[in-house]
């Protein structure tokens, strides 16, 4: 015996017009009869409702059709014409019909039903053979997960009202039901193109609907730069390429300082580039993307070309290594007087605790006997080594014998000799250049040996991380709080790591602690890698914006993608991205721009 199910979804399909009176049809049961009482099923192939182009099938109810706070159900017959249209993820629209919201969701299933089991069980496939069961045998559902209601006046609100049985369910037809659908922002700072399965939705007239991070500071919400943004994804996917563009946009933004009696100001920019690749900024493209594409992009009020004069390339210098990047950069180097602030710098992750302990008295006590003119390395290094100087210690049992010798062997290594006060343009003097308004300042630091390098970025890592968080006495602490600072970091991963060194942890400290605050501070975070599982988990949960390109199941749990993504993003290639920023929009796929819109290479 069929069930009343089942005679209910052939009755429908005959309705529309897509299956013939099937003869085999099970006459209904009694149950079903008293259902089909209430709803006399009169057609007549004549009128047999006709799909309009846009519509993609009908509200069906196989079992139950309900919303709720927190759990829905709504399927669609999706009729045969339809079926090969149709893919998971496609937005849909339903009109209510009774009001005038318009429902708005997504296909998060579709599957085939067998349209009578018990046809099933005998004639049809026992008679004719599995190979010549058609598709129409058989009844295709579409699972949605509604995402709002769309109320007349173009504003979403949470999903209240239901669909009637039979409602028509059609796709999104123009770039309103999109944006208020999806919530966007209807301006910002440009990320891509909002897409399906890695195309973007396009309406007629090769209208695309254009992406945007909220960048107003007049508007509740604040700009999200400065609630930070993760760009996450395996090498190669595009990071890097993503992170130029986006940056490029903020380019010339305007914010408005909390702190400072609503000044309003252009934000400094400072990038950490493992790679030297960010130079390429102050460039227009090498090779200049189709006309076509630059008018489009220009038109959603995306910026395009280089900055020029505005960015600034910042070579470390460091005995034998040269910078080879770009032509035009500025040397600088590190003052070893950094050290006071920044004990780590020459801690490396290899002190335990009571050793770097016994580290930062050492220097707290150098800076505090020795005139500001030798604070330098190698003055430091003298004291160090002066077993007179260091008797004291000793004898006073606050440095243990065998602290201070796993003291001296990490800072009387080698490298730092060509690390600190290489010359001219320490940092600490070069630093109106470094932080000036409007202007973007490139760290390059693959010439540099390791060590080198994580100086340099560690001393710029902190200088930002702490005159954005406390008052700091000096020039530059009071120069950097005046602006406001975006700071990217490539391979974020090497610097804001999990590792459980003393170093990391400080580090990793001052930087949870300056992103708690970027917002009132202005301090926004950009953060680029290719290994999110490698960077500290304080960090990342301060981050509400996460671009995410092509990754591994594994790390885009990791990532904090939204669940019905990590399995799709793995198969993400170059250009696909999901956006996650719970208070820019919901969550949803965007292509970026295939383009560079500054140079991107050599
Ligand atoms: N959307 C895109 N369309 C076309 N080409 C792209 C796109 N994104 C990146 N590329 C190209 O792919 C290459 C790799 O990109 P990119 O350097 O940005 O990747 P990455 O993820 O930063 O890599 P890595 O992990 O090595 O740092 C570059 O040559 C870049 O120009
Ligand atoms: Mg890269």
């Amino acid at each position: 015996m069929a069930d009343p199910t089942e005679w209910e979804i052939d009755e429908k399909l005959k309705e529309l017009g897509i299956v013939e009176d099937a003869p085999a049809s099970p006459s209904p049961s009694p149950a079903a009869g008293a259902e089909a009482e209430a709803e006399p099923r009169t057609a007549q192939p004549e009128d047999r409702p006709q799909l309009d182009p846009d519509e993609i099938g009908t509200v069906a109810i196989r079992e139950e059709l309900y919303i709720s706070t927190d759990e829905h159900r709504i399927e669609v017959y999706i009729p045969e014409e339809r079926r090969n249209e149709v893919a998971v993820g496609q937005y849909v629209v339903i009109p209510l019909g009774y009001r005038e919201e318009l429902l708005f969701a997504y296909i998060e299933k579709l599957s085939y039903l067998k349209r009578d089991a018990v046809d099933d069980m005998s004639e049809v496939h026992v008679l004719l053979g599995a190979d010549r069961v058609g598709e129409d045998e058989y009844i295709e559902l579409a699972a949605l997960e509604p995402l709002s209601l769309i109320t007349p006046g173009g504003k979403p609100v949470e999903v209240r009202y239901i669909p009637k049985p039979n409602s028509r369910v059609r796709r999104v037809q123009n770039k309103d039901e999109v944006i208020t659908g999806l919530d966007l922002p209807e301006k910002g700072l440009f990320l891509g193109w909002v897409s399906v399965n890695g195309e973007p939705i396009t309406f007629q007239g090769d209208l695309k609907v254009p992406y945007y991070l909220v960048n107003d500071a007049k508007k509740t919400g604040d700009p999200l730069i400065f609630t930070h943004v993760l760009i996450a994804g395996m090498s190669g996917r595009g990071k890097t390429h993503v992170a130029k563009n986006f940056l490029r946009q903020i380019v010339g933004s305007e914010y408005l300082l909390e702190r400072r009696g609503g000044e309003v100001r252009k934000p400094c920019i400072v990038i950490i580039d493992p790679d030297d690749e960010y130079w390429g900024l102050r460039d227009d493209p090498k090779d200049p993307p189709p006309h076509r594409d630059r008018e489009e992009l220009l038109g959603v009020g995306g910026q395009y070309g280089g900055v020029g004069e505005k960015l600034t390339v910042f070579a470390a210098v460091e005995r034998g290594h040269r910078y080879r990047g770009c032509d035009a950069y500025t040397e600088f180097t590190i003052p070893f007087e950094l050290v006071r602030d920044f004990p780590y710098l020459i801690a490396g992750g290899e002190l335990n605790e009571t050793q770097y302990v016994a580290l930062e008295r050492l220097v707290r006590d150098f800076f505090q006997k020795t005139p500001e003119k030798e604070w330098t390395y190698q003055r430091f290094q003298q004291f160090l080594e002066d077993d007179g100087e260091m008797q004291p210690y000793l004898q006073s049992g606050a440095v243990h014998e065998a602290t201070l010798g796993a003291v001296r062997r990490r800072v009387l290594r080698g490298p730092f000799e060509g690390i600190f006060d290489q010359g001219a343009n320490p940092l600490t003097q070069l630093y109106e250049a470094v932080f000036r308004e409007d202007g973007v300042s490139v760290f390059p630091t693959n010439h540099l040996s390791a060590e080198g390098e994580r100086v340099v970025v560690l001393a710029i890592l902190s200088m930002i991380a702490d005159a954005k968080t406390k008052v700091v006495g000096t020039e530059w602490g009071r120069r950097i709080a005046r602006y406001p600072v975006v700071l990217a970091v490539d391979e974020a991963h090497n610097f804001l790591t999990r590792a459980e060194t003393q170093q990391a942890r400080i580090i990793v400290q001052k930087f949870v602690a300056a992103a708690k605050q970027g917002r009132k501070n202005r301090l926004g975070l950009v953060l680029i890698t290719q290994n999110p599982q490698d960077v500290h988990d304080e960090v990342l949960s301060q981050i509400s914006t996460r671009i995410l390109l092509g990754m591994e199941q594994a790390m885009a749990e990791r990532a904090g993608a939204p669940k019905h993504f990590q399995r799709a993003l793995p198969y993400f290639e170059r250009g696909r991205m999901v956006v996650h920023s719970p208070d820019n929009s919901k969550p949803l796929e965007i292509r970026g721009l295939e383009f560079c819109v500054v140079r991107h290479g050599k």
